[in-house]
């Protein structure tokens, strides 16, 4: 039996019960669907909301985020909330830690293998090929371990790219002996040319590497991962991306593009915690050494046996690179819910409403001394906004203190939307903006 509650096209929910032989009943109408998970338990309980069946856009998921009419929170590329469902877990776990004898021997496992499912789903991987990590920084530094560059070679970033996907590789490169070369941000806004141009130069030395982010943390220029990853195949280059702007929003199939690498955190458009992401290794590649030597990643060493270090190859896939002390119970737990919400979405409709909320802004925004990437080169959930005599001082500050949260990203704002976020607060950062330009 599962219990299934849906939001209603006329507002309100309903909570829908199936049996196993099909058949269903209404339970309950209810104004919110939090009054009815104390009634059932949580466990039993999936979310499934009504796309607009005209534009297949997810609509408004504010009511399951704790967030007040007068927060107009524009900054998930920062740091997302977290859904009341995911604190709720998080509370309680806190409680489970409190009282350790409570737990099965079965309890670790299924934790790390429930996150491990949940980060594969967002990308259609196969679980056996994700690893536990704490970081970004953390998966780059793994993946740089395993990997050789050759020496005279080129490991490719983008200008002002997120440190983690680039430090590694800068600090790598004289005693490897490769050179890290930097592609410009291109005044047109295009990173997709760029980078291709870079990887296709005509007599560069050999690539050895991709290290990108798949959207441009500070601009939210998109970069096409698949004629990316097609251009770094006809080199022979290896294909690490850094997918923390994009994941769970954008869709990603390592199956068809391949990369050699993907790496991804919570925090922000996965709505969930601190120090949780996750690293997907191609199996090319899951021979080689982790950064931690642990226990588990072994395939026999046991406290409980009479030998300790029984047999100390490597278990198989991508388990191996899990981080020591992977058993995280509080965060693990409220990362796989959270991700779990994001696929039960899909990436399709939670595009849809970013994009038809990033588009307002760009429209709203138009004649008041700002420009914006063009449509096509920008991601759907990130809006950068640029000032012709830069921007001023204080201006980010301001929008605070009237409850609007945006972010100062080189020089540009950042406005970053999310599933909670409506044409509300797209209407009333724009009116906001354009008065304090004008100097009201
Ligand atoms: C593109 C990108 N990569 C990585 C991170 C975070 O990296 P880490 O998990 O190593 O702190 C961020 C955070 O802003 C980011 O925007």
């Amino acid at each position: 039996m599962r219990l299934i509650v849906t939001r209603r096209d006329h507002g309100g929910y309903e909570a829908v019960t199936t049996r196993d032989d099909g058949v269903s009943y209404r339970l309950a109408d209810l104004p919110r669907p939090r009054r009815i998970l104390p009634l059932f338990g949580a466990a039993e309980i999936g979310y499934h909301r009504y796309l607009n069946r005209e534009t297949q856009m997810l609509p408004s998921q504010r009511d399951l985020f704790e967030m007040p009419r007068n927060i107009c929170y524009l900054n998930s590329a920062s740091y997302s909330p977290l859904p009341l469902r995911t604190q709720e877990a998080g509370r309680a776990a806190v409680g489970r830690k409190g009282t350790p004898w409570t737990l099965d021997t079965a309890f670790a496992n299924g934790q790390h293998e429930r996150a491990r499912a949940a980060a594969a789903r967002l990308i259609n991987a196969d679980s056996a090929d994700i690893a536990l990590i704490p970081s970004v920084s953390y998966g780059v530094a793994t993946a740089a371990k395993v990997l050789t560059i050759a020496s005279g070679a080129r490991v490719i970033v983008l200008e002002n790219d997120h440190s983690s996907p680039v430090l590694e590789w800068q600090t790598r490169a004289d005693a490897q002996g490769f050179t890290v070369e930097t592609i410009r941000q291109p005044d047109d806004g295009d990173w997709t040319s760029a980078v291709l141009a870079a990887v296709e130069r005509p007599g560069a030395p050999p690539i050895g590497l991709a290290s990108i982010s798949s959207v441009h943390w500070s601009d939210g220029g998109l970069i096409d991962l698949e004629r990316v990853g097609a251009a770094l195949r006809r080199q022979a280059a290896i294909f690490l991306v850094d997918a923390t702007q994009s994941a769970g929003v954008l869709m990603m199939d390592v199956r068809r593009l391949d990369p050699d690498f993907v790496i991804f955190p919570t925090y922000k458009w996965l709505l969930g915690p601190y120090g949780r992401a996750f690293l997907y290794v191609a199996r090319r590649h899951q021979g080689g050494i982790p950064l931690e030597q642990t226990s588990f990643g072994r395939r026999d060493v046991r406290a409980e046996n009479e030998v300790y270090f029984a047999d100390v190859r490597y278990v198989g896939g991508a388990r191996r690179f899990d981080m020591g002390e992977r058993d995280h119970f509080i965060s693990m737990e409220m990362a796989a819910i959270s991700m779990e919400m994001m696929a039960e979405w899909g990436a399709a409709a939670v595009a849809r409403r970013l994009s038809m909320l990033t588009e307002r802004i760009a429209e709203g925004v138009r004649g008041i001394g700002v420009t914006v990437p063009e449509r096509h080169l920008r991601a759907p959930h990130i809006l950068s906004l640029n000032f012709k005599d830069g921007m001023a001082k204080g201006l980010v500050e301001g929008l605070a203190t009237e409850g609007i949260y945006v972010a100062a990203r080189l020089r540009r704002m950042r406005i970053s939307p999310h599933v909670y976020n409506d044409e509300d607060d797209a209407d009333r950062f724009v009116a906001s903006l354009a008065k304090r330009l004008r100097g009201g």
